[in-house]
C-alpha cells in the first residue's frame, strides 16, 4: 500500500469513528437534565407578595417567637436582634432615623410590610438552615421582632388575616417613579 493510500484508508476511518461517535451522542441528547414535577416546583414556589394573598395557615406570637429566636437566630443576629460583632444584621431599631445624617436600615425601619419579613424569613434563615422551621414558628419570630421594634404588642397573634394588616413605620417612605395607573 502506498503511503497516500494509506492516507486515505486512514482518514476514512476516523470519518467513521467520528461519524459513529455523533450519532452515539446524539441518542444521549444534550442532557440538559429532566423535567421538574409540579410538585418540585411546589417547594420553592413560595413567594408572598404585600397584599399576603399566599401567606400559608399558621399563627405565632412573639413569646414563642422568643424561644425560637434564642434556638435558632441568637447566635448570629445577637442578644436582643442588636446584631454587633461583624454577625449577621441587625433586626431591631433605626426608625426614624432614615432621613437623618446616619440612617440605620433594619428590617423595623426599612421595610415597608411586614409580610416581607415572614417570606424572607421562611425561605432563607436560619441562613445555613433555610426552610427548616414549622409556619408557626415563623409567624411566631416575626411576631418576636416586630414586638422589639415596638410595632406590635407581645400579646397580638399573626396569621394570615393579621400579618399583612401591620402598617411598618416606613411603609410611605418609598418614592415612586412612575405614575400611580387608576
Ligand atoms: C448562621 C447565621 C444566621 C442565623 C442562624 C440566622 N441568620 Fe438571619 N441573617 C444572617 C445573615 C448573614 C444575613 C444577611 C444575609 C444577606 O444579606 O444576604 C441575615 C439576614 C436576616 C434578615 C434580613 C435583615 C436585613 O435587614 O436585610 C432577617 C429578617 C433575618 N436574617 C432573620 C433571621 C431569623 C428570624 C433567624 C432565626 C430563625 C435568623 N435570621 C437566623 C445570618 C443568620
Amino acid at each position: 500500500m502506498s503511503i497516500s493510500d494509506f492516507r486515505w484508508h486512514a482518514s476514512l476511518v476516523l470519518m467513521l469513528v467520528f461519524a459513529s461517535m455523533h450519532s452515539a451522542f446524539a441518542q444521549l441528547g444534550p442532557s440538559l437534565g429532566e423535567s421538574v414535577t409540579p410538585e418540585e416546583v411546589g417547594k420553592w414556589d413560595i413567594s408572598i407578595a404585600p397584599d399576603g394573598l399566599t401567606l400559608p395557615p399558621g399563627e405565632g406570637s412573639a413569646p414563642h417567637g422568643k424561644e425560637v429566636y434564642r434556638k435558632h437566630c441568637l447566635r448570629c443576629h445577637g442578644e436582643g436582634a442588636e446584631g454587633g460583632d461583624g454577625l449577621a444584621d441587625r433586626l431591631v431599631g433605626g426608625i426614624g432615623s432614615l432621613a437623618s445624617e446616619s440612617p440605620i436600615k433594619t428590617v423595623g425601619s426599612y421595610w415597608p410590610y411586614a409580610t416581607t419579613i415572614f417570606d424572607y424569613v421562611r425561605r432563607a434563615m436560619p441562613y445555613d438552615l433555610p426552610m427548616s422551621l414549622t409556619n408557626d414558628d415563623v409567624y411566631a419570630v416575626t411576631a418576636y421582632v416586630l414586638v422589639l421594634n415596638d410595632i406590635i404588642e407581645p400579646t397580638d397573634v399573626l396569621n394570615s388575616i393579621t400579618l399583612p394588616n401591620i402598617e411598618m413605620p416606613n411603609r410611605h417612605g418609598f418614592v415612586i417613579h412612575w405614575p400611580e395607573s387608576d
